[in-house]
């Protein structure tokens, strides 16, 4: 998979893809990451990629130009499956769009920056708008890092143990069932009987029932997809 990331801030994204899971991918030729500084395609004498915003209000917008000319030369290389802009008053993220793009070849993100990007980037080029929570960041580059992390660790062979991206929290709609590793007893606390039973099945009833709980406690919105899911098989 390839992925474009345009950015104002690429000193932003040289951090979160050079280490662990998603450098490993990329060293493995799994997933292709490639930032573009926006400012490097203004043909301002100044490199002004921003502007003030029309009917006035607080704020710059990024202006088309750049933005456009970089997407068009982009495009011109390869086909993309989504061009998705990065805003808070998008879709929210989740596994299952995860999932879908994990399966694509060429993804393009832009980030959005100031009061974000002139209507009419958005009208043309952009196939997807997302966010990744209600709250507000700086600009779109973090939440760029999430949706390629996010996406990049599901790609087939960029795990090592590929099941333990499928017992991931809401993979199936269920949040993780709690996990212990050694010592078995710390401090006088005691890891669960069942794990050191040797009795796979059972043990697997326990994770099913401990996930179970804690969706039903702290996520009843997700329980309630479950539910629906399990009612169709
Ligand atoms: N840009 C600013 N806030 C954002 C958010 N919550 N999600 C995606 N992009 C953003």
């Amino acid at each position: 998979m390839r992925i474009d990331i345009l950015t104002l801030l690429p000193k932003l994204l040289e951090g979160p893809f050079a280490d662990s899971i998603m450098h490993r991918a990329q060293k493995a030729g799994l997933a292709e990451i490639h930032i573009h500084n926006i400012r490097d395609y203004s043909t301002a004498n100044n490199k002004q990629a921003d502007d003030y915003q029309f009917g006035g209000g607080a704020g710059m917008v990024m202006t088309i130009q750049p933005i456009a000319d970089c997407i068009e030369k982009l495009k011109s290389e390869r086909q993309y499956d989504e061009i998705i802009y990065l805003t808070p008053d998008g879709e929210t993220l989740n596994q299952g769009l995860c999932n879908q793009w994990s399966m694509k070849e060429n993804l393009l993100l832009l980030c959005g920056h100031y009061k974000g990007v002139d209507q009419r980037i958005r009208d043309k080029y952009i196939t997807r708008e997302v966010s990744i929570g209600d709250y507000v960041l700086s600009g779109g580059e973090l939440a760029a890092a999430v949706i390629v992390d996010s996406v990049v660790r599901l790609i087939p062979g960029v795990l090592n143990d590929e099941t333990s991206a499928l017992s991931d929290s809401f993979q199936d709609h269920l949040l993780a069932p709690p996990v212990y590793t050694r010592p078995a007893e710390y401090d006088g606390m005691k890891i669960p009987d069942i794990l050191l039973s040797g009795h796979f099945a059972k043990i697997e009833e326990w994770r099913f029932q401990e996930s179970y709980q804690k969706t039903a406690q702290r996520r009843p919105d997700l329980l309630e997809k479950f539910n629906r899911k399990s009612d169709e098989q």
